[in-house]
Formats: C-alpha cells, sequence, structure tokens
C-alpha cells in the first residue's frame, strides 16, 4: 500500500495542468469513483488492521493534496482569461486631454469668489419665471416698455427672466435681513444680435440689505471688486441712471482703454466700459417682500458677465463665446 501510495504521488507531483481539458482528464484519471485514488481508498478498506494503521494517515494526505491541487488549478483556470484576450494590455494608454470649464464660468466663479470673500453668500433662481417676481415686485409699472414683446420672451404665461433680478425677490422672501448675496445666472432678452449683444447673457446679481446701509457701502464694493477683478488702480466712474427697483440708480464704467481693436469696438470707441447697473433698492420693492423699509436699507447691483469675459480675454466678438469651437474653448484651463 505505502508503495502504491508513492508511485501516486510521484505521478502526480509532476503533473502541470494548464488547460480546462487536461483539468478534466487529472480529474478522471485520480479523483473520479473509478480513478487510482477511489482504486487506492477501496484497497485501504480491505487492508489487515496493521497496515491500515500505518498507511492511513499517508493516504489522507495525499487525498487532501490531490483535491487541494484540483482547486487551486480550477480556480486559477477559471480566473485566467488570456486564451480570448481581444484587448492588448501591454499598449501604452493614450493620452486624455481634460475638459476645461467655459471662459464664462470661469469669470463667474471667480467674481463669486470676489464677493464671497466679502461675505455674500451664493443663491439661484430659476431661468423661467413669473411676472410677478421678474417685474411686478421689482416695481415695474404695468405698462414699463420692458414687460413689452420687444425685450421679453414669453412663454405662455410666464417670461424667460431678462435679468437675474428676479433671484433678488426669490431671496428676500425667503430671507430674513441681513441678506449679503450674490445671483448669477442666464438672462434672456429680445434683442438683435451682433458682437457686442447677444439675445441670451450672463448676469451677476448683488445684493445686501441690513440696517443703515448706504450708497457709500455700495461704491466702496464695488471698487473693491474691481480692483480685485481688473487690477489695482483700474479707472471707474459712475452715470447716474434710472431702474424701477432703485432709488437712486446709477450705471458703472471701467476704463478699458482704446488701445487695440476689440477694446474700440466694446466701447464703442470711448474706451469706457459699461459694466454694472445698481442702487439702493427702492422701499416698494422691500415692501413687496415683507421687510420694512423704515428698519432696513440696502444695495442691488447687476453685472454683466460676457462683456467682461470679452474684455479680460481679448475676445472681440459675444458671438464667439457660444459657436462651442474647440479652437476657442482649448485655450482656457481652470477651475
Ligand atoms: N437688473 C438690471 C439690468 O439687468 C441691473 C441692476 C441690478 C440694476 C440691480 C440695479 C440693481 O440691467
Amino acid at each position: 500500500m505505502l508503495k502504491d501510495l508513492e508511485i501516486l504521488e510521484r505521478e502526480t507531483a509532476q503533473l502541470v495542468i494548464n488547460t480546462p481539458e487536461e483539468l478534466e482528464q487529472f480529474r478522471l484519471t485520480y479523483l473520479s469513483s473509478k480513478g487510482k485514488l477511489s482504486q487506492l481508498m477501496d484497497a485501504f478498506r480491505i487492508l489487515p488492521p496493521e497496515e491500515k494503521r500505518s498507511s492511513g494517515k499517508p493516504l489522507n494526505e495525499l487525498k487532501a493534496k490531490l483535491e487541494d491541487f484540483f482547486k487551486e488549478r480550477k480556480a486559477a483556470l477559471s480566473a485566467d482569461t488570456s486564451n480570448d484576450l481581444t484587448i492588448d494590455t501591454t499598449l501604452p494608454v493614450g493620452a486624455r486631454v481634460p475638459g476645461s470649464a467655459h471662459p464664462i464660468k470661469i469669470v463667474e466663479s471667480t467674481l463669486c469668489d470676489i464677493f464671497y470673500s466679502l461675505g455674500f453668500d451664493i443663491a439661484d433662481g430659476p431661468e423661467i419665471e413669473d411676472d410677478w417676481h421678474n417685474f411686478g415686485a421689482l416695481n415695474f409699472a404695468e405698462d414699463h416698455p420692458a414687460r413689452d414683446m420687444q425685450d421679453t420672451f414669453f412663454i405662455g404665461e410666464k417670461v424667460l427672466r431678462t435679468h437675474t433680478s428676479s433671484v433678488q425677490i426669490r431671496e428676500m422672501e425667503k430671507r430674513k435681513p441681513p441678506i449679503r448675496l450674490v445671483m448669477p445666472g442666464r438672462v434672456y432678452r429680445n434683442e438683435a444680435i451682433s458682437s457686442r449683444s447677444n439675445c441670451f447673457f450672463h448676469q451677476i446679481e448683488g445684493l445686501y440689505i441690513d440696517k443703515g446701509v448706504s450708497f457709500a457701502d455700495l461704491k466702496q464694493t464695488l471698487y473693491y471688486f474691481v480692483q480685485q477683478f481688473f487690477g489695482e488702480g483700474t479707472k471707474v466712474r459712475f452715470r447716474s441712471s434710472y431702474f424701477p427697483f432703485t432709488e437712486p440708480s446709477a450705471e458703472m464704467d471701467i476704463w478699458a482703454g482704446t488701445d487695440t481693436e476689440e477694446n474700440r469696438r466694446l466701447t464703442k470707441g470711448t474706451g469706457w466700459l459699461e459694466v454694472l447697473g445698481c442702487g439702493m433698492v427702492h422701499p416698494n420693492v422691500l415692501k413687496s417682500c415683507n421687510i420694512d423699509p423704515e428698519e432696513y436699507q440696502g444695495f442691488a447691483f447687476g453685472l454683466g458677465i460676457d462683456r467682461i469675459t470679452l474684455l479680460k480675454y481679448g475676445i472681440g466678438d459675444i458671438r464667439d463665446l457660444f459657436h462651442n469651437d474647440i479652437r476657442l474653448l482649448s485655450q482656457f484651463r481652470g477651475l
């Protein structure tokens, strides 16, 4: 018995199994009910007791060894898919070109960061608005020309918001002063498309409501923003203006210069670029949002993102921002 065991042990020790067919052959030859191992087990059963004692342990060890070997090869073969590989894993990986943020988004988030550093939070509102949030609550008279088909895109009873000032209203309805927010987003106007203007563009709205807020606070906030964004020493001018929702109202221009053709085109040759409208929030607007104008005052501003993006990157035509031309977009890295 011990000799037979030794023979079987040596025979199986040299086996190499690399295919499922070889594995099956191994199972049939050694482990099946008529296999060599089973034959030895049968022989063992009829051995005299003293031989049983000496060969029982080696037999069991060999049995365990063969069964382990079978299991190990089976697992290895089912995990190994090298035979049907269609992908050459040795090839170098192709370089991926990472995407980049759109220049408008880069500028928008730079602006948000500047105001965030002054304590302004960021809020968001819907692009499809109702008349109340886009006009009514902002103190637009019933017959104000901005409600006219010329300027506003209507969707049934609703409008595509013509400015981000609608988000001011939504936030004042929700929050209690003090409120300090910037609200970036896309706005729509039914305007002739040219190199300077488009039928949709981007704004960032600012709103600060608290006790004792003055026009000086507004100016100082905007000065700070201009120095941060356009660089120290950038010249600014305020022109008085009119918006139904602010009183007094102003527009702010920055000196963009006349040294390049883009600048002349953007500024209509004057060198001054209009970047935002602003003013002290009209008491009627506060009342519309259930804020007492006797107790609270505030300022608001609305800044056009697209034009300052053109200026910052020296792009001559606003339409170029929306052609999705990869040759332009791939020049921007950031965020
Ligand atoms: N909503 C105005 C516009 O789109 C800008 C503005 C915002 C003016 C806030 C004053 C205060 O032109």
